[in-house]
Formats: C-alpha cells, sequence, structure tokens
C-alpha cells in the first residue's frame, strides 16, 4: 500500500484545519449572575470574531463543535433555545458569510432537528456553496462515534478499502484535511466524541479561557503555540512542507 501525507498536510500557509470544542457558555454566564442562554449568545460573538480572524491567521477550515447528539440531554428549555440561536445564526449570518466568501456546511444528524432548522442549513450551504476563503463547518446533533458507525455501514467493498476513501465516507467530503489542531476552552480536556477519526494526528490546546471571552488574539496565540510544536506523525523526523506529497516510507 502506498500512502502519502498530502491528506494531512497540504501547503503550508493558509491550509490549516482547526477543531473548536467551544466550551463554557454556561459557567460565564453563571459567573455574572446570568441564565445560561445569555453565555450561549455571548458565545455567538465569539463564533463571529473567530470566523472573521480563522482566514487571516492561516485556517482554511474551521470545525465548530455547536450541539453534540449528547446535549438532547440538557433540559428542553436550554436545548430549545439553542436550536433558536442556530437557526438564526443559519438565517441572518448567510449573507455576511458569502459576501466574505465563506463556505458553510453542517455535519451531524439533520432527522433530529426542531422544524425548519434542516432547510435552513440546506439554504446556507447552497447559498455559501461557492466559498473559497474559508470552510466553516458547524457540527450539529454530531457524534463522531456514529459518523465513523454510518461510515461503516456505507462501506461497498472491504477488498480495496483505503484511509482515504474512508475518511470520504466519514465526512462526507471529497477532500477533508485532517485536523490539525483542536482547541478547547473553559479548562475541560477530553475530545467528547468530536472528530475522532479525522483527529489521529491532532495537536491539541486546552486553554482555561470561557468561549464567549474567546478572540482573535487567542486564536492567535493558539496557532503560534501550535507552529511551535514538532509534528513527526510517528517518525522520528518533523513533517515539513517539502515532505508533502512524497510517499510515507513503509507504507
Ligand atoms: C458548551 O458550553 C457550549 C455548547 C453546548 C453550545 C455551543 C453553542 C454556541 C457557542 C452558540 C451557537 C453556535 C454557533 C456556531 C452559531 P456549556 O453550556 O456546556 O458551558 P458549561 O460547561 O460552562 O455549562
Amino acid at each position: 500500500m502506498q500512502s502519502t501525507l498530502s491528506c494531512r498536510l497540504q501547503d503550508g500557509a493558509g491550509s490549516l484545519h482547526v477543531g473548536i470544542i467551544m466550551d463554557g457558555n454556561g459557567r460565564w454566564a453563571e459567573r455574572r449572575g446570568l441564565p445560561r442562554l445569555r453565555g450561549h449568545e455571548a458565545g455567538v460573538e465569539a463564533v463571529r470574531r473567530v470566523v472573521e480572524a480563522a482566514p487571516h491567521q492561516g485556517i482554511a477550515t474551521l470545525t465548530l463543535y455547536a450541539f453534540s447528539s449528547d446535549n438532547w440531554r440538557r433540559p428542553r428549555i436550554e436545548v430549545m433555545a439553542l436550536m433558536a440561536l442556530l437557526r438564526s445564526y443559519l438565517t441572518k449570518e448567510i449573507d455576511s458569510l458569502v459576501r466574505n466568501d465563506v463556505r458553510l456546511t453542517v455535519i451531524g444528524r439533520r432527522d433530529r432537528l426542531p422544524d425548519g432548522i434542516a432547510d435552513a442549513i440546506g439554504r446556507a450551504e447552497a447559498a455559501s456553496a461557492g466559498g473559497r476563503s474559508l470552510h466553516v463547518r458547524i457540527a450539529i446533533d454530531y457524534s463522531a462515534r456514529d459518523a465513523i458507525l454510518n461510515a461503516v455501514a456505507r462501506v461497498e467493498s472491504r477488498n480495496d478499502l483505503t484511509r482515504e476513501a474512508f475518511a470520504r465516507l466519514v465526512t462526507g467530503e471529497r477532500t477533508l484535511r485532517d485536523v490539525d489542531l483542536i482547541i478547547r476552552t473553559s479548562g475541560e480536556k477530553r475530545l467528547s466524541d468530536f472528530l475522532l477519526w479525522e483527529s489521529a494526528y491532532a495537536e491539541l490546546h486546552f486553554t482555561d479561557q470561557m468561549w464567549p471571552d474567546f478572540d482573535a488574539e487567542d486564536l492567535a496565540h493558539a496557532l503560534s503555540s501550535f507552529r511551535r510544536r514538532e509534528r513527526r506523525f510517528g517518525g522520528l523526523q518533523p513533517v515539513t512542507s517539502e515532505l508533502l506529497s512524497q510517499p510515507v516510507p513503509g507504507l
């Protein structure tokens, strides 16, 4: 089997895939004596800041964990408020995203979402399909383990199955770079069923900041710490852009 590094690393600047677990909205609000919903609203502001900053910081793909399949366990009132916020983002923000050449897609199940959200997702995806400066992927009713299970169910032939072919089934994208960096806010240090296949060699960045406080400077700080790390992908040599697209020795 011959494999290349090209799906892991492409050409340096402007090509990174960053995933963010946006945690801490509730605590941010509670510390201010506010209802949790106000924390989620402030979280949307942080999403706007980060989406605006990302293309200027070398990010090509940004995957945001907005609602996990386990979040249905929250009180109904909070779930409904989160769904309303997501619907509002998808409908009100789309013109600005299109103007800024951003492509928006949503990963996760759509069949359990409240009425109107799946349609809003479809409209936002269609309107922004030509966006080239940044690909924003919002994970809603998302579980990485379910994404892997669903991919297994869609495998047509096990004989010629490759990592690349399976990745296409997991991600639903023809070419999606593996995640380079996962950021989690609020001091928690776990992956919570987020991008488990895509993050095989992801670097992890944990910060104590609550998500509503996160801004472009914090993103730059996370990226600068990421860029100082040596990525060896299991080998002994750091992988640099010169090695890209060359066969991985021994595979
Ligand atoms: C985790 O904080 C956050 C969420 C479950 C929701 C994230 C949603 C947003 C940031 C807003 C909508 C997103 C988009 C893309 C428009 P938490 O509530 O678990 O915080 P806690 O751990 O402090 O309780």
